[in-house]
């Protein structure tokens, strides 16, 4: 992988980001055209929640990383992290390989979820995506979820706070979308096991 970053990702974890922290919108409340390329930013509190019950190696690599919401925290807690982004020229479906030992976190555009999680797994040795409780109930998912490789799910006992569309100047609403992060391990073969955790500060 080439690590040299877009600039957005380069900057310090405390520089004020384009797209403001906490600014996403409701999963399936935009029309695909409005949707672009699917900006919904991560709260901390979800990201501060899963590095309380994984063990996330220092390199990690955001493959989709937006306005940078995962990355800040990431870095904060004392991560070495490269943050991508089709918008910045980095389609994550191009990248071949990254170093060893590095981790994937991310929150994928929702479209594009089950190629993001194979993707992740054919060049990472782990990799944590926030999604939708939903992305589970899925027939035409089965290869991803029933691979043997999906090692836990963590589910969240609270709701995130709502994730608006970057730029949305609508209300801003609370979730309507449980989530919970899917955790695939290549060295994982089995069923996966189902964990709750708690979004700190809701
Ligand atoms: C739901 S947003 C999440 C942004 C960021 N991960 C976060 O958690 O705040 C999805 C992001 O995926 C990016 N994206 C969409 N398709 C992509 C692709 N093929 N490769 C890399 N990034 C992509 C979009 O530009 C958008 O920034």
């Amino acid at each position: 992988m080439n690590n040299t970053l877009p600039n957005t990702d380069q900057a310090p974890a405390n520089e004020p980001r384009k797209s403001q922290p906490f600014a996403v919108a409701q999963v399936a409340s935009a029309a695909r055209v409005e949707r672009g390329n699917d900006l919904y930013e991560t709260p901390a509190c979800a990201v501060h929640a899963l590095l309380k019950v994984e063990k996330i190696p220092r390199a990690v690599w955001e493959s989709a990383a937006g306005g940078s919401a995962i990355v800040i925290v990431l870095r904060a807690t004392g991560h070495f992290v490269v943050g991508t982004d089709i918008s910045e020229g980095r389609d994550f479906f191009q990248e071949r390989e990254m170093p060893a030992g590095t981790a994937c976190i991310t929150n994928p555009p929702f479209a594009k979820a089950d190629r993001f999680a194979a993707h992740t797994l054919t060049l990472a040795p782990k990799g944590a995506l926030l999604l939708p409780l939903g992305f589970y109930e899925s027939v035409k998912r089965t290869p991803i979820l029933e691979g043997g490789q999906l090692a836990r799910v963590w589910v969240f006992r609270n709701r995130l706070p709502g994730m608006h569309r970057a730029g949305w100047s609508g209300n801003k609403s609370s979730n309507a979308v449980a989530f919970a992060w899917f955790v695939w391990c290549r060295n994982h073969n089995g069923p996966p096991t189902l964990h709750r955790l708690t979004a700190e500060g809701r």
